[in-house]
């Protein structure tokens, strides 16, 4: 457990290196689980989430190694258990994506159920439902899922439109690819890292028809082929220092980035009043003001993201004006808001949406962060107030930004990582 302790004031200066996604890594690597032979990925972060995520295919046979180059190589011939284990799926959620290729590939999958989540209610009875529809026989037993199927067996699987899920998408779309004939998934999900993962999929020898659109018809063919293959570059830590950069009154450089996938995120930094320079694999943002007030509202992609909402908040909290932000995927992620108060801002939350009254400075507090996220958005808050922010269970920040310390003291930021004040005020292993 670690302790952020930071004082703001400093605006940050630089170009910061942004690492591959986390949220596009955990696909690529239960994706592996499909391939016949070895898969090398590259520019995967060395972050917690991801460990958890090479544990757990470690713990079902898979050989894992780091090359020189620092790139993994990875290797699913022996196979040798398709149950996962509880304490690594509660850990993290993302780790229920080995259900899909389990299922697929060896025909049976024991994945414990994820549970609870501080960021609001987090089911996987799409991702359950598909598996039935694809012809699994699944129960729900004892806190685990246990999918059966000799072969599973191409149709049709209608998601929800109101939420496009990244999760049920990913795990169904694995499932498919090695399933007999033809599957389609309506209202799947578009983001980047899905995407990115269905080109995996192809170079891998899969056949997907619609990639990077909302329907996606996958023809099962009876074996995926090794190889390389570099994850994206995480959008979400990408706008973390973009908003940083803007929070601080400072001049900013993210790379690699995407532009063209972080455009929602740099037009609302624009309509805050930012200058923002588009590189080809990067992205300039300057500021020498206050922000401006802006609206936002949280959509699939290419919506605005919900994981960089509680970040785009605080630089609601500290703009000239009032903003409101409405969260329409995670009911509950607006728990960073109490302790941004405590911190001086001005926020009400109502139902799925928060009035941000600007104020001129936020105060240095010592804090708790309860996600990844909120964890990030703190640390941003205490960036940009007047004297210390200390932020308790930082460790949960580990969980998706690499380095974010050491990244932050390049920019010329203030931080110091001391030791957990109080360790049981967060648990991190029962957190999403
Ligand atoms: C992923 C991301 C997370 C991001 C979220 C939304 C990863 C590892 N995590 O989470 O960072 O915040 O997408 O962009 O990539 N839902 C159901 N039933 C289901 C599945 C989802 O009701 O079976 C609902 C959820 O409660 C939520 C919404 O659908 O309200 C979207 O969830 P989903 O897109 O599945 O999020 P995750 O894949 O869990």
């Amino acid at each position: 457990m670690a302790r952020f302790k930071i004082t703001g004031g400093t605006p940050l200066h630089g170009t910061v290196q942004i690492s591959g996604s986390k949220n596009g890594s955990l696909p690529l690597l239960a994706a592996t689980l499909l391939v016949d032979g070895e898969v090398v990925l590259r520019d995967i972060p060395d972050i917690s989430d991801i460990r958890t995520m090479i544990r757990m295919l470690k713990a079902l046979g898979v050989k894992i190694e780091p090359r020189e180059d620092g790139a993994l190589s990875i290797d699913c011939s022996n196979i040798t258990s398709v149950s996962a284990p509880y304490d690594l799926v509660r850990r993290m959620r993302g780790s229920f994506y080995v259900a899909g290729p389990l299922l697929a590939r060896f025909g049976e999958a024991q994945v414990p159920l994820p549970g609870g989540c501080v960021i609001g209610s987090r089911p996987v009875d799409f991702h359950i439902r598909g598996f039935k529809a694809l012809g699994a026989h699944v129960e729900e037993k004892y806190g685990v899922m246990h999918a059966k199927a000799d072969r599973l067996v191409g149709t049709r699987i209608d998601m929800d439109p109101r939420f496009r899920s990244v999760g049920a998408t990913v795990n169904l779309m694995l499932a498919a690819t090695l399933a007999d004939g033809v599957t389609i998934i309506e209202n799947a999900s578009r983001e980047p890292e899905v995407v990115d993962c269905q080109q995996f999929l192809a170079a891998c020898g899969a056949r997907i028809e619609g990639i990077d659109t909302t329907t996606l018809r996958i023809t099962g063919v009876e074996r995926l082929t090794g190889t390389e293959w570099s994850a994206i570059p995480d959008r979400m830590e990408a706008g973390t220092f973009l908003i940083a950069g803007a929070l601080t009154r400072g001049d900013v450089t993210v790379e690699p980035a995407e532009p063209e996938r972080l455009r929602i995120v740099t037009d609302m930094l624009a309509h805050a009043g930012c200058d923002l320079e588009m590189g080809e694999r990067s992205v300039r943002l300057r500021m020498d003001r206050r922000p401006r007030a802006v609206d936002v509202v949280t959509a699939p992609y290419p919506g605005y993201p919900t994981d960089l909402q509680p970040n785009t908040g605080v630089l609601m909290s500290v703009a000239d004006g009032t903003s409101v932000m409405e969260e329409s995927i995670f009911d509950a992620r607006f728990n960073y808001v109490d302790e941004l108060l405590r911190m001086g801002a001005d926020v009400r939350v109502m139902e799925g949406a928060a009035i941000f009254k600007g104020v001129p400075q936020l105060f240095g507090a010592p804090v708790v962060a309860t996600d990844i996220r909120a964890g990030a958005a703190l640390i941003l808050a205490g960036l940009c107030a007047e004297g210390v922010t200390e932020i308790n269970g930082g460790s949960l920040v580990a969980r998706g930004y690499e380095d974010i310390t050491g990244k932050l003291k390049g920019l010329g930021a203030q931080v110091e990582v001391l030791p957990e004040a109080d360790p049981e005020i967060v648990d991190p292993e029962c957190l999403p």
